[in-house]
């Protein structure tokens, strides 16, 4: 039996992925590792892309343009940042901000699946394309936004039952105004879908 809290089970996790030497290159041409924030023990985890140059420097997920609009949508809904759980699937800063690689994305999966595992999040939020395929391969961002889904993350020895929600990418939203009013409104529901989730329970 472990004893450990969810905290210090992260930071074993957040060690791993230097000791396994997970993208190198990455690594290499970062800063540092931007593994991620918040409470560990939240029922929301948020999953970006990757981190930019303002994380690169910080070592902190979403603190950049696109950061401040996710604090911006948080408190419309009455959340407070410390209060949820946000990192994002590659967790070194791609050169340039591109895209992450699907090798990258590969590479760092068994590390974001470990930290939900730890965490047990009733609701994990993707932000953006990149982090919703994690979740549901044949996931169309444009078709499948705002969305929830239950679905089950299987790890080593264990299952757990999630609700799924991608939404666009707050970085892209910010530079397209119907695309920003969408992404607004599908984050709009996450209360909802919270509540909905609880009651469903009840009834199980
Ligand atoms: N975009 C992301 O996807 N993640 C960050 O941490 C910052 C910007």
């Amino acid at each position: 039996m472990s004893f450990s809290t969810k905290a210090d089970q992260l930071a074993l996790v957040k060690e791993s992925i230097i000791k396994d030497r997970i993208c190198s290159e990455l690594a290499a041409g970062s800063k540092q590792l931007v593994f991620g924030s918040g409470d560990p023990d939240s029922e929301i985890v948020f999953v970006g892309e990757a981190p930019g140059k303002k994380e690169d420097e910080s070592g902190l997920p979403f603190v950049g343009r696109a950061g401040n609009f996710l604090n911006q949508m948080l408190e419309l809904i009455a959340l407070d940042r410390s209060k949820v759980y946000i990192t994002n699937i590659v967790k070194y800063r791609p050169p340039n901000n591109r895209d992450p690689l699907p090798e990258e994305k590969r590479e760092f999966l068994p590390y974001l699946q470990r930290q939900l595992e730890i965490i047990r999040p009733r609701l994990v939020v993707a932000l953006g394309r990149h982090a919703g395929s994690c979740f549901m391969p044949h996931l169309i961002i444009g078709q499948d936004h705002g969305k929830a889904k239950r679905i089950a993350l299987n790890f080593s020895d264990s299952e757990l039952k999630i609700v799924f929600l991608p939404l666009f990418h707050p970085a892209a939203a910010l530079y397209n105004g119907s695309m920003k009013q969408t992404l607004i409104d599908d984050f709009m529901l996450i209360p909802k879908i919270m509540e909905l989730d609880i009651l469903t329970k009840k009834i199980k």
